[in-house]
Parts: C-alpha cells; sequence; structure tokens
C-alpha cells in the first residue's frame, strides 16, 4: 500500500480535462528534471537519493547516532530551514505527544537551536543545558548561517566547559559542505565527526541526507525505512509512469490549473497535531521554491480540528482565494475508545464505545463537504499510517512534485535568491566587516 493522491474534490472547480491537458508539460518537466536539463539543473542531486543510499553509509550513520544516544541524555539540533526542518518534522510526528514531560526516556530529547536570533530562547536554552550530559548536531551546509552559527558558538563552549574538550569532541557532530564555510574549518581543527550535505542537494530537498538522517537516527526512529518509503515513491513518481498513474504528476498539475483559476493560496491541513512540523517542512518546500518572480502559490497550513476554532470562519467565508490539501492517516497507532457514562451530563453517550479516530474522521468529512461547499476546492492525500516508511513516501512525492510544480510555473524551483536581501541588510546595521558601503547606504536611510 501507498500513499495515494484524490483530486475528485477540486472537480467541481477546474475540469478534470484541464488537469489531464498538462500531462504531455508535466512529462516533459518530469524529463527536464531527469535529464537535468532544466532550470537549477546543478541543484538534483535529490532526484535518486532514495535509490543510491548505500547500506554502508546508513550504517555509519547509525553508529554515529549510537555514539549520542549512549553519551548523551539531551541532544541539541542545530541548524535553521532546510537544515532543521525535516528531522524535527519525522521527530515530532513519530515521537510521544508527551514524550518531554517523561520522566524516564529511552532516546536522548532532541531540542532546537539555531532557527532564531532570540536572546530569551538562546538564554533559556543554555540554562536548560546547565548540568546535563549534552551532545550537539551543527547543521549548515553554507556554515556562514548567522542564526545557527551564533548558536553553535555558546553550545560549542557550554558543552566543552561543561564536559571537558575530550568528551565533547566525541558528542558534537557537523554536518556542513564538503569544502567551504566555517562551520566545516571548526569540525576539522577540533576534530568533530563531519557529514558532507552533497553540492548538489539544496538544503529544503536534504532531509534524506544526514542531515535528517542523523538527528532522527539519534531519536531513535528508523531511518531504513524511511528511506525505504522515499525509494518507493521515487518509483511510484517515476520518469515512465504514465500520467494518470503518478501522483506527483497530478498533484502538480491539479496545483497549477487551481492557481491559474485565481486560487493563490493552498492551505495543508492535517487532522493530527504530531503533522505540524511535517506542514512547516512543506510550506518551505513549495514556498522557497516557487515564490519567484512575482508569481507563486502561498503556502500556508493549519491543524485541524483545533484550527477549525479560529481559522475555520476564514476558510468557509473569506475571500475565495484558497484550496486545501488534506494529509489524512486512515488508521492511528493507538487505540481509544470513548467511554459510556451513566449521567450522559455532556451528552456525549451517542459517540461511547467508537473510537475518537472515528469522531476525528467525521470531523474531516464533514469538514471536507463544508469547505467544498463553501467554494474550497479540496486535494486529498491518504496516509496508511503514520511511521517512517510513509513520511519516507510522503516527503519524496512532496519533493518530485515540487520539481515538476516549479517548472510548469516556469521558475527555479532550486534556488532561493530572495533570501539574501534581509540578511544584506542585517549585516550591513550589525557593521559586519565587508559591508561598509552598504552600512553607510543603510544607515543614510533610517
Ligand atoms: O533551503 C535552503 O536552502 C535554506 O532553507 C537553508 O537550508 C537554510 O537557510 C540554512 O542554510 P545553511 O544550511 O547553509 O545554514
Amino acid at each position: 500500500k501507498n500513499i495515494s493522491l484524490n483530486i475528485e474534490k477540486t472537480l467541481g472547480f477546474i475540469s478534470k480535462d484541464a488537469v489531464y491537458a498538462y500531462e504531455a508539460q508535466a512529462k516533459a518537466c518530469s524529463e527536464a528534471l531527469h535529464n537535468g536539463t532544466g532550470k537549477g539543473n546543478d541543484f538534483l542531486g535529490w532526484l535518486n537519493l532514495p535509490s543510491s543510499t548505500s547500506k554502508e553509509f546508513i550504517a555509519d550513520i547509525k553508529a554515529t547516532a549510537q555514539i549520542l544516544r549512549d553519551n548523551c541524555e539531551v541532544v541539541v539540533m542545530a541548524g535553521i530551514g532546510g537544515s532543521y526542518l525535516g528531522s524535527r518534522a519525522v521527530i515530532e510526528a513519530l515521537s510521544d505527544s508527551f514524550e518531554l514531560l517523561k520522566e524516564k526516556k529511552d532516546s536522548p530529547v532532541i531540542i532546537y537551536a539555531g532557527h532564531n536570533i532570540s536572546e530569551d530562547y538562546l538564554s533559556e536554552l543554555t540554562d536548560y543545558l546547565k548540568g546535563k550530559k549534552f551532545g550537539v548536531i551543527n547543521i549548515s551546509k553554507s556554515g556562514t548561517t548567522t542564526e545557527t552559527a551564533l548558536a553553535f558558538r555558546l553550545l560549542k563552549k557550554q558543552c566543552e566547559d561543561q564536559r571537558g574538550k575530550e568528551t565533547a569532541q566525541k558528542c558534537i557532530v557537523a554536518i556542513t559542505d564538503a569544502k567551504k564555510g566555517a562551520a566545516k574549518v571548526t569540525a576539522d581543527k577540533e576534530g568533530y565527526k563531519t557529514y558532507v550535505i552533497p553540492d548538489n542537494v539544496g538544503g529544503r530537498f536534504s532531509v534524506l541526507t544526514p542531515v535528517g538522517l542523523l538527528p532522527i537516527a539519534v531519536a531513535g526512529f528508523d531511518i531504513e525505512q524511511l528511506i525505504a518509503g522515499a525509494a518507493k515513491m521515487e518509483e511510484v513518481c517515476g520518469l515512465n509512469v504514465p500520467f494518470s498513474e503518478n501522483p506527483a504528476a497530478i498533484y502538480a498539475a491539479t496545483r497549477n490549473e487551481l492557481y491559474k483559476n485565481g486560487k493563490k493560496i493552498e492551505i495543508l491541513v492535517n487532522y493530527h497535531p504530531k503533522l505540524h512540523y511535517v506542514m512547516e517542512w512543506w510550506k518551505q518546500l513549495y514556498g522557497e521554491s516557487e515564490g519567484k518572480e512575482n508569481k507563486g502559490i502561498f503556502p500556508a497550513a493549519v491543524d485541524f480540528s483545533t484550527d477549525l476554532h479560529s481559522m475555520g470562519q476564514w476558510i468557509q467565508e473569506g475571500e475565495r482565494s484558497i484550496f486545501e490539501t488534506v494529509i489524512s492517516i486512515e488508521t492511528p497507532n493507538k487505540n481509544l475508545t470513548v467511554p459510556s457514562d451513566e449521567a450522559n451530563l455532556d451528552g456525549l453517550n451517542f459517540l461511547a464505545g467508537k473510537r475518537v479516530d472515528e469522531v476525528n474522521k467525521m470531523a474531516e468529512l464533514g469538514t471536507q463537504i463544508a469547505h467544498v461547499d463553501g467554494g474550497v476546492p479540496n486535494l486529498h492525500i491518504s496516509m496508511p499510517q503514520l511511521n517512517e516508511y510513509y513520511i519516507g513516501q510522503l516527503f519524496f512525492f512532496f519533493e518530485k512534485a515540487c520539481g515538476i510544480s516549479g517548472y510548469i510555473l516556469g521558475v527555479n524551483p532550486f534556488n532561493q535568491p530572495g533570501v539574501e536581501a534581509y540578511k544584506k541588510n542585517m549585516f550591513a546595521l550589525l557593521n559586519k566587516p565587508g559591508y561598509e558601503e552598504e552600512s553607510k547606504a543603510i544607515q543614510a536611510r533610517l
């Protein structure tokens, strides 16, 4: 069984013929990806990553993960954007919701840093780590990302001060570019175990490299299954799979057709809050890949049914410029039924004996019908279960569809030139050496 896509509930808004009219274009885009003839073709390393990941490589990642597991009660993952969202997505999706509150833990607690510059956050983090046996996975492809570098400077010092240089050397791992960047220089000088982010894999497509695999393995999850799921999707969304059977091509075509018809915002929806960071990962993947040249669908996300009580009104009756893509989990991992209550003061006895998931599923179905009635096209992704294998499938499905969708849109889905604008201003405002001219210019504007 695989994850599957259903676009039936978009067909009152766009026609099936219009979606299928993309067949030749989607095929051409897929060929451009596979032949490396499209825009951004120096960043296509992700395309065959699952099927080319060797057993030896997985074993090496697992061995490093074991060292961290054996020597750390807490592991801090320092990274931002593509260097952290993928692993956080998997770890949060698969962890017990109350893991952090449990006294006895089977795996090190994974916490995150390097994804903001909040003094309160970093100060509270260093306080929390005081006296703890902690390790750090420092992830930065460029090695020059301020958020991550700043957090790592603090963490490295604290780890060495608390645990001694020798233990710190064992408990700090760097994942970075093969040659360039300060993270690489520091790792080499200090003798940290290092993994390389391949040159041809961009940050937001890097979850199936050590960037995602090492933290996920440290957290105790099965990276072989993750890769196996992704490899399966590589096949399912392969170049020679007919359009009608290729979920990545259909998804790419459908969302482009909706966009052409004024649906400028795509809302990714889940009914299990554990998927929150899968949504964050997806938002980056599509936002950074397609939002350029003054075009691109705006990727948004909601956690239902929670957000039905906050954003539900807007979705039901606000401006009709949105469509939804729902990720639905067929079978939950746990089993809980609604108890019967003699007094029935809350009037819920009509649910007694039903699984909680049945209630959730009816919320899902009821919402789909209401939103479609309200003018919101609805795509539906069905995931048999929430586990490593199907998350691997989901990742690769979205990545492949993103490449095709970006090419259909006519942009380079693999660059992110717009991200530099804020950095340039920040460096100028902070008088970073080398930014003297920019500093003068920006000061004059204040
Ligand atoms: O997708 C991307 O390229 C970005 O999100 C980067 O991953 C992010 O900016 C972090 O960059 P780096 O890994 O170089 O620190």
